[in-house]
Order: C-alpha cells, then structure tokens, then sequence
C-alpha cells in the first residue's frame, strides 16, 4: 500500500538529476574527469541544462519524457525545428527556482525516414510493456529497446546517427551542461575551452570550437562523446556515448538572461555523438 502512494507523488526535481547524473557519469568516465578538474580549480558546478533524445511514437514522444519533469514544477517554454537532422524539440524551465537547470528534449520525426527504420521502431516500441509510458521510471530506463543488435545499429546510422544513439543508449542524459555564467575564474567559452584542451580533452569542432556567438545571447560548446564499449546481442562494439556541453549565456536588450537554443548552433552540438561523419 505504502509502495504504491510513493509512487504516485511527484518526484522531486533534484533527486531525478541526481540519478541521472549517477548513471550519466557511470557512461562517461570523462564527465566526472571534467567535473572533477572544475572543482579542484575551485569552482562549484552549475547545471545550465540537461538534454534527451527520444522518437515521436505516441508512446515514447517529448510529452511523455517530459511528464516527470512537468510533475516535478517544470513548464514549457520554447519549441525548436532542425530541419536537417529532422527532429524537434521543446525545453523546459522550472517555475520557482531560475537557478534549477533547464531540461531540453527533442524527438526524431519518424514518418521522415525509410519504412524500414519505422518498422524497426515499431516493433521495437511494441515490446515495451503496456503503461510503462505513464511511469516516473521511464526516463530512467536506459535501454528501453533491449540489448541493441549492432546490424540494427548499423543500419540505423546510416539514416540518422541520432537514431541509432536512442536505439543503443535508450532514455538517460545524453548530455549535461556546464553553466560558464556560473563559473567565477572563467569569464568566456575560450577559456573553458582552452581549460578542457589543456587537460586533454577532445572538443567537438564541427561548426568551430564555439556554436552561437554574444549577438545570438548564447554560446555553446561540447567535448565529443566519449567512446563506449557497449553489450549488443553479437558481442561489444566501440560506440559514441555522451558527451558534456559548455554554454554561456548573454543578457537581451533588456538585461535579462537568454534562457532558449540557439537551433542553428544545437545541430552541431547534436554532431558531438557523431564520430562517423568525420
Ligand atoms: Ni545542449
């Protein structure tokens, strides 16, 4: 009895990042480098956002990844298009608490690939079990399609690397982002990013170092996933993970912080997991 009234109150917003955040830095060795590397340099590290990726099914769309948040005092605030990864995407902002990180979730526009991509998904959404869509643990759920079978993998990078990173990677942060307002010794994305070089990290150069410029009120800039060895149904293969991002944020005319994206710069940032292209 007890169980199931826990269940159904709204979880709180810090503890759903905390896991995220646990399983986020479990994946990606690197992050917790990078964190790790701000923190000995004195500094405290502040969310700006933090990023999914999902499909337009029904079943598995931005309304439904987003319900956790939206329980948790969360509201929507802006809607994106990227027309050449075909994908939207909407983010988030929590109502009473302007320092709480901004939630961004986009989904790839199924009816825009081949029958045989939709079919795959299809089949694939099916085996979720029936109203698993409706609970708090879908967010958390990881590899919501199963153990991945890397000729599927294959076949999906071929028409969208996106695709093939939701089938591998499932429901989990794709990226967390360093909030560079925030930070006190370094006043631009330059030197964050000459920081993160100087300790051998890896950035993400499509597009230039650094997405967006003061003009757009935003920039932004990611190192590239790192590589995950990842269980598929054939054995482990070296796969693009997650990545973390660095945004620093401009005030408009009228002295108030840009909150939004920048959709021109986030089509390259989504190139941070994309290793193939290059
Ligand atoms: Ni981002």
């Amino acid at each position: 009895m007890l169980e199931t009234k826990l269940k159904k109150e709204n979880m709180r917003s810090d503890i759903i990042f905390e896991r995220l955040w646990n399983d986020y830095t479990a994946l990606n060795p690197d992050v917790s480098a990078i964190y790790d590397a701000f923190v000995a340099a004195g500094e405290t590290v502040i969310n700006d956002h933090i990023a999914f990726r999902t499909l337009n099914h029904p079943r598995i769309c931005i309304e439904k990844l987003s319900r956790v948040f939206l329980d948790a005092g969360y509201v929507e605030k802006g809607n994106y298009h990227f027309e050449a990864k075909k994908l939207v995407a909407k983010h988030y902002e929590k109502q009473d608490d302007p320092t709480a990180p901004r939630v961004f979730i986009s989904h790839l526009l199924l009816e825009e690939f081949s029958d045989e991509l939709q079919m795959n998904f299809n089949q694939l959404i099916d085996q979720i079990p029936k109203g698993f869509e409706d609970e708090k643990e879908l967010i958390f759920s990881k590899d919501i399609f199963g153990t991945a079978s890397f000729s599927i993998y294959e076949k999906l990078r071929k028409e969208s690397e996106y695709a093939a990173w939701v089938y591998a990677f499932g429901f989990r942060a794709n990226h967390f982002t360093v909030s560079v307002n925030h930070l006190k010794k370094f006043s631009t994305l330059g030197h964050v990013n000459d920081f993160l070089k100087s300790k051998g990290f890896r950035l993400n150069q499509s597009g230039g170092e650094i997405k967006g410029n003061p003009e757009e009120l935003l920039e932004q800039s990611s190192t590239l996933a790192g590589l995950y060895n990842l269980q598929f149904t054939d054995g482990k293969h070296s796969i693009p993970g997650c990545y973390y991002e660095f945004a620093l944020r401009y005030p408009d005319e009228e002295g108030n912080l840009y909150n939004g994206f920048i959709a021109k710069s986030a089509d390259k940032i989504f190139e941070s997991t994309d290793f193939y292209s290059k």
